[in-house]
């Protein structure tokens, strides 16, 4: 089998991906029928979930162009889904040309779209690691060809940390900020537990799907222990700096907080 033959057979079109049901609900045009099956029964049984996926993307605009604006130069963007208007090194490198900034996924359809998250300004740079992300220490080893590990770093995991149980989650969270110098951040959301998500749950997890898994409130927070909240600290994500017509109220909380 060739090298492309593998990488076609890792490509399912017959099974729902996480990345691509998400660009379903984004409006974009990188899903299979399948996948947009899966988004229409989710958005059927939880019909916030389009204006979830929208305020996940406006908050991650808002919290990298926050951390920019102050300074951050490097970026870490874990589950980082199919590209997208206003990616990571998009609006980092907007503020910063110089922002170095590694993204990461383990779904082979993220790696095929990769070329438009690798253009660069010519004054920073960008990189693809093809990875699990709770392969900590191999993710960030390969992270640090391109970013200073003695400088700070902004990690990323927006809608993401669902694809595992809390506990786990938790303590992903803590082993890759234990790999970052102080001043780095950690910029996180999460959907959090009502009947209505966990009805959505219960919808997404019907499919031939790994599950995504709601959270309680501690279990999000749970993650940023030993650091200090930025303010507003953890709020429901459309409360976190928002814009104007940037509100529209979502059961997904986050927060940025930095490493001491
Ligand atoms: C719901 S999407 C969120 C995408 C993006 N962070 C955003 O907010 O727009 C979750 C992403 O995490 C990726 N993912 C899920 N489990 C993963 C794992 N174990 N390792 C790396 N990436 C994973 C999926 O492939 C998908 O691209």
């Amino acid at each position: 089998m060739s090298v492309d033959d593998e990488f076609r057979r890792r490509i399912r079109s017959d099974v729902p991906h996480s990345a691509r049901v998400w660009n379903a609900w984004l409006g974009g045009k990188d899903h299979y029928p399948v996948d947009r099956e899966l988004a229409e029964a989710v958005s059927a049984a939880y019909p916030q979930m389009v204006d979830i996926a929208r305020a996940s993307r406006a908050f991650q605009i808002r919290a990298v162009r926050h951390l920019a604006s102050a300074g951050v130069r490097q970026f870490l963007d874990v589950g980082t889904g199919l590209p997208v208007a206003n990616s990571t090194h998009e609006v980092a490198q907007s503020i910063a040309p110089e922002s170095r900034i590694v993204y990461v996924d383990n779904d082979p359809i993220v790696l095929a779209h990769a070329e438009a998250l690798l253009t660069s300004a010519s004054e920073g740079s960008t990189a693809y690691v093809e990875a699990d992300l709770s392969d900590v220490d191999a993710v960030v080893d390969e992270a640090a060809r391109t970013l200073d590990l003695s400088e700070p770093v902004a990690v990323l995991l927006l809608s993401t940390l669902g694809h595992l149980a809390p506990a786990d989650g938790i303590d992903v969270v803590r082993r890759y900020l234990d790999r970052m110098p102080s001043g780095s951040y950690l910029v996180l959301c999460d959907t959090v537990k009502t009947p209505q998500t966990l009805a959505a749950q219960e919808a997404y997890a019907s499919g031939d799907n790994p599950p995504y898994l709601v959270r309680e409130p501690e279990e999000i927070t749970g993650c940023a222990e030993g650091l200090e909240l930025v303010e507003p600290g953890f709020v429901p994500i459309d409360r976190w700096r928002p814009e104007e017509d940037d509100a529209v109220p979502v059961d997904q909380c986050g927060l940025v907080a930095r490493k001491p």
